[in-house]
């Protein structure tokens, strides 16, 4: 859009609405396999930042499993991107990485969690956003507990929706 501010435009690829095109597969060592839809929602507002909301359920059930939301500011100047995030499990969040094309790496900075969140908690969170040539959103996230070492937990592809 036109009036995204040049601060965060070589990001502009992200804004909108999108959904998984078909369920999400989810796993980790320590848990059955499962599959989730999810849809995300990116803005901007007025400010040198995007606004971001990430919504995922159960496949089969519907019910909302995981949620997070936050804001993603770049470093002026530079391609680095953090995420600021805060997620339904507690898990509050700092994540930075780089930008590199249609390309988001980013690995956590600094997390914390309230003092009676549920166990394993979370050490590392590493994951990849990347645009398809085909125009789809892909994401895969791999996390560390104080039980797993760094681990594929996520991987969904989304389209956008109109
Ligand atoms: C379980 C973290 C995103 C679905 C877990 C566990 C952790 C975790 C630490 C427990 C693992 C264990 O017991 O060893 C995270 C983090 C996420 C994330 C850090 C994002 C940054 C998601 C998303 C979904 C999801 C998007 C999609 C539905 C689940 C499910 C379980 C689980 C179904 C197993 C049941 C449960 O313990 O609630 N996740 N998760 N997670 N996660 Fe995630």
């Amino acid at each position: 859009p036109a009036n995204l501010d040049k601060a965060v435009s070589s990001l502009d690829w992200l804004l909108g609405n999108w959904e998984s095109v078909e369920p999400g597969k989810g796993s980790y060592p320590s848990l059955k396999d499962f599959r989730y839809t999810e849809d995300l929602h990116f803005a901007q507002m007025g400010q040198p930042i995007i606004n971001f909301m990430f919504n995922a359920s159960d496949a089969e059930t519907k019910k909302i499993l995981h949620r997070e939301c936050g804001f993603i500011r770049m470093q002026t100047g530079t391609n680095r991107v953090a995420f600021i995030i805060a997620q339904n499990s507690g898990l509050v969040e700092v994540e930075e990485g780089e930008l590199v094309g249609k390309k988001l790496s980013l690995h956590t900075q600094a997390l914390a969690r309230p003092s009676f969140a549920k166990e394993p908690h979370v050490k590392e969170v590493s994951r990849v956003f990347q645009l398809q040539p085909d125009g789809k959103l892909e994401q895969t996230l791999s996390m560390s507990t104080d039980k797993q070492p760094m681990t594929q937990h996520l991987h969904v592809t989304y389209s956008r929706l109109p």
